[in-house]
């Protein structure tokens, strides 16, 4: 059953990359083109990581810009995910909790080691989400 949901939602998910407005199953997905977000995202934690494995230098204000796109596009995808179903609350809602893991990031920016354990556990929310839907 649930299994179901989700793969309806991943289905809907993917047309949505070259729709900007779809209606699935009452559900609107407002203009969310969450491939190139998600392409984005990836690219941010490659730097990311090479900041904190000493490929490239560390600079606090290069990890504070990373993880400001990464709360602004989170809060966006959330913010234009409408509808009641519980699939889609559980996929708005990890969005807006990776919003809050990101602002929970960007307060310790300054600060390596922290930063390392708080990106550690956005990378977690980045593969639970992927095993729930993808
Ligand atoms: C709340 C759910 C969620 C979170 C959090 C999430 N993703 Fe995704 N991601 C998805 C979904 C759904 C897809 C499939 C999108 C599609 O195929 O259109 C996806 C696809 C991707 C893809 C393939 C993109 C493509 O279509 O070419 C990459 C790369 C990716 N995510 C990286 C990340 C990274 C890195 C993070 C964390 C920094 C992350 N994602 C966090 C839901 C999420």
């Amino acid at each position: 059953m649930r299994k179901a949901a989700s793969s309806a939602l991943r289905s809907c998910l993917l047309t949505a990359a070259t729709a900007s407005i779809l209606l699935c199953g009452g559900t609107a997905l407002a203009g969310i083109e969450l491939s190139p977000v998600m392409s984005s995202w990836s690219q941010n934690l490659r730097k990311l990581d090479g900041m904190l494995s000493g490929r490239t230098e560390y600079d606090a204000a290069k990890v504070g810009e990373s993880l400001k796109a990464y709360i602004a596009d989170a809060s966006r995808v959330a913010e234009n995910l409408h509808g009641t179903s519980n699939s889609v609350r559980n996929f708005r809602d990890r969005f807006a909790a990776f919003a809050a893991e990101g602002r929970r990031a960007l307060a310790t920016a300054a600060d390596p080691a922290g930063f390392r354990r708080n990106l550690h556990r956005m990378v977690g929310q980045c593969q639970s989400c992927h095993a729930a839907y993808n």
